[in-house]
This record gives structure tokens, sequence and C-alpha cells, in this order.
């Protein structure tokens, strides 16, 4: 795990930006797993900028969302398709049929979904770089506390907490899902490379946990500590309940240096070097 500590949530956009600017440049036809929430708007802001400036295309890459709510109107303003068209998908140059949500459509019974979204991404060559938020539980996607960590994309019924922290989102007149359809804990280990973003202090014992605890499904962001090549990219506030912080910016001044001794391009970058997984 790589944990970068930066100044503020701009910061945490930014620093992001870069690494996925760096994979769309090493692999213009990636496939990239992306996620929902109100902590990756700004690196989608971010993107959006660079697209407009001419730095980036989305034009061969697919993308795979880790969720989706179900039993959703039809259009809902709640709808993760929707909230990623708003962000992202609309402002850039990716192909509609490159877009993937574990959606049920309307007379389909939800646990067909999951075996069909895992096939597509497979079919897609997998993952190569996943975005991901954490809640304030550890959840990751919705796999909340308990969830198996090999689990594979299913139904799952949100816990307390996130039904809390997502109530305050809603308007009146709108009613709150209480079930999703969410990438597994397994799909996401399957990615092989994470991104883990996280700010502000109502996630630092989120990223305490997952990145200093031990690992437990009732933490489902901890197993990522299991995982290759994770970078986590927290804040200042965010990272405040890390024992370990020093260190940390630490080993990052010694990674830098010898990027710039050696070259610090994307593909001198070891985060996007070639492992066993990408022959698959
Ligand atoms: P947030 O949600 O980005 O809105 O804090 C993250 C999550 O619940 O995974």
């Amino acid at each position: 795990m790589e944990v970068m500590i930066v100044s503020s949530s701009d910061e945490v956009a930014q620093v992001a930006a870069d690494i996925l600017r760096d994979m769309l440049l090493h692999k213009p036809a990636c496939v990239l797993g992306l996620a929902t929430g109100s902590t990756p708007i700004a690196l989608y802001g971010e993107l959006v900028h660079r697209y407009q400036q001419g730095e980036i295309s989305l034009r061969e890459v697919q993308t795979f969302n880790l969720d989706e709510y179900l039993g959703l109107q039809p259009k809902s303003r709640l709808s993760y398709r929707r909230f990623m068209s708003e962000h992202l998908f609309a402002h850039t140059d990716i192909e509609a049929d490159n877009i993937h949500f574990p959606e049920c459509a309307a007379e389909q019974d939800p646990r067909t979904v999951g075996p069909g979204y895992e096939w597509a991404i497979s079919n897609a060559g997998g993952i190569d770089l996943q975005v991901l938020g954490i809640g304030a539980n550890g959840h990751i996607g919705f796999n909340e506390p308990s969830s198996s960590l090999g689990s594979r994309t299913r139904v799952k019924a949100l816990a307390p907490r996130t039904l809390q922290d997502n109530s305050k989102l809603l308007r009146d007149d709108e009613t709150q899902p209480e079930m999703a359809i969410t990438m597994g804990i397994g799909t996401i280990m399957d990615a092989r490379r994470i991104l883990l973003l996280a700010t502000g202090e109502h996630k630092a014992a989120a990223v305490a946990g997952a990145v200093e605890g031990a690992i437990s499904a009732m933490h489902p962001a901890s197993v990522l500590q299991a995982h290759q090549r994770v970078r986590v990219i927290v804040d200042e506030a965010a990272a405040s309940q890390l024992q370990l912080r020093e260190y940390y910016q630490w080993v990052r001044r010694k990674n830098d240096s010898i990027a710039s001794q050696h070259g610090g391009s994307a593909d001198d970058d070891p985060w996007f070097h070639k492992t066993v997984e990408d022959l698959d």
C-alpha cells in the first residue's frame, strides 16, 4: 500500500487526476472502475477540465461503475448513471456503449445482474484501474461490514450507517433506496490497480482502519492491504488518525527521489509496469 498524504481535498483530486491521466496515456483503451459519492466529484471535474484542454481522451476507454441503486424510477435523480453523466461522461468523448453499470431492468430478477456484470468486466479484459471512496463504516462499493471478502457482484441491503449518511442527500419528495447492486470485494480485488480516495475528518477512523487495522470483513476496506498495487490518497484531515503518518511521507519523498534520478514518466512508474495478471 502506498499512502499519499496531501494538503487539501483539491490536491487529492489533482494527484488522482495525474494518475488517471498517466493510465490513459499508458493504455488509451484501458478499463476503468469508477465510484460515485461526494469524494470523487472534484476528480471528475479535473478530468473534464483536462479533457477540455486536450490533455486526455476517453474515446477508447471502457468504464464499469462500482454500484447502482435498486428499484429507482427510470431517470431518477438519485441514479448513479445520472450522477456519472452529470459529473463526467456527458462532458467527455466517451462512447455510450462503453459505459457500464450493474443495473437491473424493470422485469429482471436482480439476482441475475451480478453474474452478467462479472462476465462483462472479464470480457472487457478486467479492470486496469479502480477508483474507490470509503464509507464512514469502512465499506467499499456497497460492501457493508460483514460482506464476504471474496464476494462478487450481487444485491446488497444497505447498512443503517450508510442509509443515515445518504439520507442527507435526499429531497423531501424522494424515497430512499435501501438496496443496491454492487461489485463484490472479490471483484474489486481483481482490479490490477486500485486508487482509494478519502477527504475530511469524518473519514479519518475509516482510513485508519483500512490502512492500519486488522484485515476483517467488519471493515471491508482493510482487505486492500492484501492487494499488490493500491494507492491511498488522503488529505491531512482524513489522515489524522494514521499512526505512521510521518513514515508514509518519508517513504514518498524517498520514492520521488528515485523517480527524479531514473525518470518520472508513466512508463517508468512501477505502478504501470506489467505483472503476470496483465498477461491473462
Ligand atoms: P462519499 O461516499 O464519497 O460520499 O463520502 C463514499 C462511500 O460511501 O463509498
